[in-house]
């Protein structure tokens, strides 16, 4: 594990983490597509900014794939999965791969966590604590599974038992085009990259525009660990551009997407042209629900956790809290209160607990629904931002006297915002809490472990957090129902998105 060096401590004066030397390295050193296991500029020559959302300033240029790119992209990894050291390799082989690329991306943890939070506004502490650790355990989790991907032996129903052996073997699926966000850029790698590699498959993965430094980073150690060329292709771009020609290529034979909800549904109309598969990880608009016999000291900072995790842009983050009427006014108290604690900064100081929205677009976006919930007739509370005259900083906030009907309530804002209402009984909740074209997480907060579980059967999400929220691991699924969704991401439910199952039925 990476431990604090005297490079990683804060300036006394500016209070910022030094920027690690291998950090500054990188970021002079010019950025390329990764395509068949080289380094190369994009077919156009064109590149773009990708900006420092804590001083708006540009980070560094970095070479922009358009749909030329893909292709080429898209022609190595068929090659790489149709013959070559890959097409042939032994699945202890693959999971030894994946386990020395989780080895390296410890090694090269603190610059990983810099480079993660300089692109996407994050406390660095966070990077350190939650992005790398995931993305490193999710890494060996999937590593065990290369060599574990089985099949059945099926008695038939029909034949003599003598007379037939049949069985199922899962294949891999073939070349994939991944397509991520930039809320958690190098752990939405590894949640697509894992599955693929340990299944067999070959990749290409398209960052998103606003976060694109750490995947190439994350390529650079791909290649050092011995992953043969074309297995991973990394091309940043604009979606528009490069996703949309990635999920609509004729020779991708599934693509994985996660963002949101509008273009999940653009991927399945591109995917249509060849039937890829697809799999979705969308919006979300998920319910904390918390009754007066929980620990209301614990529910609050949980609720607070649910919601301002990240600044909000969490799919699954708790943007619609319901609390049981009795503790109603002291449960959002509280909460406001937790809310006004939190110390806003730049993700480079150490005692930042919230940086900046990742872009001035969604600065835009979540100042916006600010304005329209209390133009609805909501009643916000944000404490007032100090000293902080650049950057996307948005102020934690509140909402109450809201309406099921409103916008702010119905709608994914991704940012630092939760909607508060009250309940009467537990009969109300799950029509209030299913209430929403998602499904992908819920909460519950109660010492009642009957009322928990029941209520837990009835909410129409993926996953239900009780008594806790944002617990992830690589080993439970993660995913949603409704418009949150096609498909699981993480444990083993995952593998099956990434192989064709195939049925052997031999006469005897
Ligand atoms: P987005 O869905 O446009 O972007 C996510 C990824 O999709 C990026 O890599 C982007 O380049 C790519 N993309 C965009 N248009 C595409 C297209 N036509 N074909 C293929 N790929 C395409 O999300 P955006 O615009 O960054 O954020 C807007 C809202 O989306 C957020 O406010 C939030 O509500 C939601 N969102 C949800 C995420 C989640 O984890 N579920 C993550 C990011 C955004
Ligand atoms: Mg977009």
């Amino acid at each position: 594990m990476a431990t604090a060096t005297q490079e990683t401590v804060p300036n006394a004066k500016t209070n910022l983490v030094p920027i690690h030397p291998r950090v500054e390295e990188f970021l002079r050193s010019p950025k390329r597509l990764l395509i068949g296991g080289k380094w190369v500029d994009a077919a156009s020559g064109k590149t773009f900014a990708t900006v420092n959302p804590a001083t708006e300033e540009t980070l560094a240029r970095v070479a922009e794939a358009d749909a030329e790119d893909v292709d080429r992209a898209v022609r190595a990894a068929r090659a790489a999965f149709s013959s070559g050291p890959w097409a042939r390799m032994a699945p202890a082989e693959r999971g030894k791969l994946l386990w020395k690329l989780a080895d390296r991306v410890e090694e090269h943890l603190e610059e990983l966590a810099q480079l993660e939070t300089l692109d996407n506004g994050k406390p660095l502490a966070v990077a350190r604590a939650a992005d790398l650790p995931l993305a490193i355990d999710l890494f060996r989790y999937m590593a065990g599974w290369a060599t574990k991907i089985e099949g059945n032996t099926i008695p038939l129903g029909l034949a003599q038992p003598e007379s037939f052996l049949a069985y199922t073997v899962r294949e891999p699926v073939g070349v994939v085009g991944q397509i991520i966000p930039w809320n958690f850029p190098l752990l939405m790698a590894a949640w697509k990259l894992g599955p693929a590699l340990a299944c067999g498959c070959t990749v290409v993965l398209k960052p998103a525009e606003q976060t694109p430094l750490s995947a190439l980073r994350l390529g650079e150690l791909i290649q050092e660990v011995g992953f043969p060329d074309g297995v991973v292709n990394i091309l940043p771009g604009f979606g528009e551009t490069a996703g949309a020609a990635l999920a609509a290529h004729p020779d991708v034979d599934k693509v994985a997407f996660t963002g949101s909800t509008e273009v999940g549904k653009l991927i399945v109309r591109a995917a249509a042209g060849n039937l890829k598969k697809v799999t979705l990880e969308l919006g979300g608009k998920s319910p904390n629900i918390i009754f007066a016999d929980a620990d209301l000291e614990e529910a609050a900072a949980g609720a607070a956790m649910a919601i301002f995790f990240n600044h909000g842009q969490c799919c699954c983050a708790g943007s619609r809290l319901f609390v049981e009427a009795p503790v109603a006014e002291e449960l959002t108290e509280r909460i406001a209160k937790e809310a006004e604690k939190i110390r806003l900064g730049p993700g480079m100081a150490l005692d930042t607990e919230m940086g900046p929205l990742v872009s001035r677009e969604q600065y835009d976006r979540v100042r916006g629904y600010i304005r329209i919930g209390a133009e609805e007739g909501a009643r916000a509370r944000s404490a007032p931002l100090q000293g902080l005259e650049r950057g996307y900083f948005v102020p934690p906030t509140l909402f109450t006297d809201v309406r099921p009907e409103m916008r702010i309530v119905r709608e994914e804002i991704f940012g630092p915002v939760v909607c508060a209402s009250s309940f009467r009984t537990e009969e109300e909740i799950p029509a209030a809490a299913n209430d929403s074209i998602y499904g992908l997480a819920a909460g519950i907060w109660t010492r009642d472990i009957r009322k928990a579980h029941r209520l837990a059967g009835r909410l129409r999400a993926g996953t239900v957090w009780i008594n806790c929220y944002n617990v992830f691991d690589a080993a439970l699924p993660f995913g949603g129902y409704k418009q949150s969704g096609w498909g699981r991401e993480m444990g083993h439910a995952v593998l099956e998105n990434y192989t064709e199952l195939k049925s052997v039925c031999v006469r005897i």
